[in-house]
């Protein structure tokens, strides 16, 4: 049965940096508070003139290339965002136009930080059905529009960025070996953003309300992450018959060190074999894994024939984790 592996990753951060000791002039933090309870240096912040689209469109564009295709060789486009330029079109629509991709299906897909490793899942099951050959999927963030940036308690753990895989179906054994989603909306007021949506409309002023800015319940949201993070990798290692030795590389969502050295501890595995690169780059929420995945492709850490999971939490509260064998 064909299943999806990834031939090609890309990603963009903007070029701004924000590091800890710019926010000590913004809020009453320090750097040595943000390093120990987050693990986070910096962030990178887009300018008013970038857009997500345009931020997803740089890293799907340098995903085509590493994969050495066109976007005319996609059969759908996928973008995760809890960002998008507007309600609609879809940011997935506005990248379709810009990689000059043709009348193949493109959509957004809402599911926070977990974003990423859902809109995978999605790819690859259309990729199983017989639907798609080629997919690219993305998650792109700009959520320094909705940051609180007088918020010390949540202001501190956001950046943007995008990040991009390009999946193709494969019958030779490697690829994605399973998909393991969840959903709690009983959890639903753990974090966040309530507008602009029907239920809350925006009043035109764009992120002036509110309700427009991200509220989070921090501590709660950390202990729910720890404790379904280590199920749901419990999950996937079962689903393939695999103990945590022979996992070769863990790529989890860049949300806080600490949240990833208690999955690591759990699994027993060595921060050796964790991707991290908070520290740089902070909580990308849907770029955060694919923009960690690629950096570990370009620096020679991924090979082929390993066994690596990907794991996230977010909003909704949503989680999930994808096993492949690259
Ligand atoms: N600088 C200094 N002090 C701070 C800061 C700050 N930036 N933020 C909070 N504090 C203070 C609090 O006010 C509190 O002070 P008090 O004791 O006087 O009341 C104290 O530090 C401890 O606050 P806690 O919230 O208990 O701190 P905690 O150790 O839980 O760390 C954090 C907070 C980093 C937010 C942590 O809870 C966390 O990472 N939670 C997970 C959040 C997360 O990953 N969310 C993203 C999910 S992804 C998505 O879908 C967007």
């Amino acid at each position: 049965m064909a299943r999806a592996r990834i031939i090609g990753t890309g990603s963009y951060l903007p070029a701004r940096v924000l590091t800890n000791v710019d926010l000590e002039q913004r809020v009453d933090t320090s750097d040595a508070w943000i390093v120990e309870r987050t693990g986070i240096r910096e962030r990178r912040i887009a300018d008013a003139t970038e857009q997500c689209s345009d931020l997803a469109t740089a890293a799907g564009r340098a995903a085509l290339t590493a994969a050495g295709i066109t976007g005319r060789d996609l059969d759908l486009v996928l973008v995760a965002t809890a960002t998008p330029d507007m309600a609609f079109p879809s940011t997935a629509c506005l990248v379709q136009r810009a990689l000059g991709c043709g009348p193949v299906p493109a959509f957004d897909l809402s599911a926070a930080c977990s974003g990423f490793v859902y809109a995978l899942t999605v790819g690859d099951q259309f990729i199983r059905a017989g639907s798609a050959r080629t997919v690219l999927v993305i998650g792109a963030e700009v959520l320094s529009r909705i940051v609180d940036w007088s918020d010390r308690t949540t202001c501190v753990l956001f950046g943007d960025g995008a990040g991009a895989v390009v999946l193709q179906a494969t019958e030779d054994g490697r690829g994605i070996l399973s998909s393991h989603l969840h959903a709690e909306g009983e959890m639903a007021d753990l974090l966040m953003v309530a507008a602009p949506g029907k239920r809350n409309p925006g009043t035109g002023e764009v992120f002036a309300l509110e309700g427009e800015l991200i509220r989070m319940r921090g501590n709660e949201t950390f202990r729910v992450a720890v404790r379904m993070l280590g199920e749901v990798v419990a999950e996937a290692l079962a689903a393939n018959a695999m103990v945590p030795e022979d996992l070769d590389l863990l790529i989890p969502h860049q949300a806080n060190i600490r949240i990833i050295e208690a999955t690591a501890k759990r699994l027993g595995m060595s921060m050796d074999s964790v991707v991290v690169n908070l520290d740089r780059v902070g909580n990308t929420s849907a770029a955060s894994i694919p923009i960690a995945l690629d950096e570990a492709v370009r620096s020679g850490r991924v090979r082929a024939g390993q066994n690596i999971l990907l794991e996230a939490f977010g909003g909704g509260l949503t989680w999930g984790a994808v096993m492949m064998r690259w």
